[in-house]
């Protein structure tokens, strides 16, 4: 005689009912004149004298508990019928909409460039936000008092460092540890103490690139920016070198991309020219590549290194994918806006 068995059984038989009809079905089975119970109680006589009053008292405590249990589901069918029956319970209202997150569009474009560099054999770096002024500046071949530092509106700390204003100084890191050939990328925050407005913010993200080996040349760069541009925005994509200046490169370009939008032929995004700047960039500086402990190439075939640099603004990258005209939407936590990604 297996009480336990089924007892359980019994259970989750109540709990499966879906209706009344179930529930009642149940009761029969179990507690009906020839149910389970019964048929328990009957045998109680083929069992030996001492055994039978405890058994008995095991089924009845057993045939107590499922008449409670039947019960109460009863009553709370009974209570949902007459609910529905009162019209209180309008089944044609849609259920509840459960609310998932998801990530942040600035993160999804992050994601997205690091996907795309990584299939291209570049692999991912980092670097401190909290930077000393060396890394930022003078190891880029910015030195002090040089009017080239005023490019960049630094926060500067109460012990002496400051919040970097590039991920370039993670060129230098990155170089200082790790021996050529380099193939990075560097995604991270920056700061700017400016003033914002729509297209300026105090903090915003970088993706920084270097390419360091023997022969590595304008033309691989220009193959590798095109072929990125046209991965993240799934077009054909070509890109313009304008000439520059940027301390750490030498030569510096500005690099612009044919118009998403209008692919070229002219629209309000491109100011009608067909291009849009998109990034700073050039073949690093000697100067840069010493810093970084690495000796230079000078001329064609000698031992030294060379490469180029980068840098994109993930806001704007963010902001052209999305069609979205003010940064500062970026880091408001509107949930209007974070709604729509
Ligand atoms: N660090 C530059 C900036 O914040 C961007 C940049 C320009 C990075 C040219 C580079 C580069 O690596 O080659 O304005």
């Amino acid at each position: 005689m297996d009480i336990g068995g089924l007892k359980k059984m019994a259970l989750e038989e109540i709990d499966k009912a879906i209706d009344l009809v179930g529930l009642d079905n149940v009761y029969k089975k179990y507690l009906g004149k020839k149910g389970e119970i019964a048929s328990f109680f009957g045998s109680l006589k083929n069992l030996p004298e001492k055994d039978r009053k405890e058994v008995g008292r095991c089924l009845n405590s057993f045939k107590k508990l499922l008449e409670e249990k039947i019960k109460i589901k009863e009553q709370e069918f009974k209570k949902s019928l007459k609910l529905f029956k009162n019209n209180k319970l309008d089944v044609s209202i849609p259920g509840k909409k459960i609310k998932t997150g998801h990530l942040h569009p600035l993160t999804l474009v992050k994601r997205r460039a690091e996907n795309i560099f990584g299939e291209m054999g570049f692999s991912i770096a980092q670097g401190p936000e909290i930077e000393d002024e060396w890394h930022n500046f003078d190891a880029l071949n910015i030195p002090k008092n040089h009017p080239a530092r005023d490019m960049w509106d630094t926060f500067w700390l109460k012990n002496g460092k400051l919040l970097r204003t590039h991920t370039s100084p993670v060129q230098i890191r990155y170089m200082k540890k790790n021996n050529p050939p380099i193939r990075i990328i560097v995604p991270g925050r920056i700061f700017r103490h400016e003033a914002t407005d729509a297209s300026h913010e105090i903090n915003f993200y970088q993706l920084e690139g270097l390419m360091i080996d023997k022969d590595i040349s304008i033309s691989n760069f220009k193959a590798i920016i095109q072929e990125f541009f046209s991965r993240f925005f799934n077009k054909v994509i070509e890109a313009r070198l304008r000439p520059s200046f940027f301390p750490f490169t030498e030569p510096s370009f500005e690099v612009d991309m044919s118009c998403v939008v209008c692919e070229g032929t002219g629209c309000s995004v491109c100011s009608s020219t067909g291009w849009i700047e998109i990034m700073g960039a050039g073949m690093v500086h000697p100067n840069v590549l010493k810093a970084g402990g690495l000796i230079p190439r000078q001329k064609a075939k000698d031992t030294g290194w060379q490469g180029f640099a980068f840098g994109i603004g993930l806001d704007r990258l963010t902001m052209m994918k999305y069609k979205i005209d003010d940064i500062r939407l970026l880091y408001s936590g509107d949930i209007r806006f974070l709604k729509q990604f």
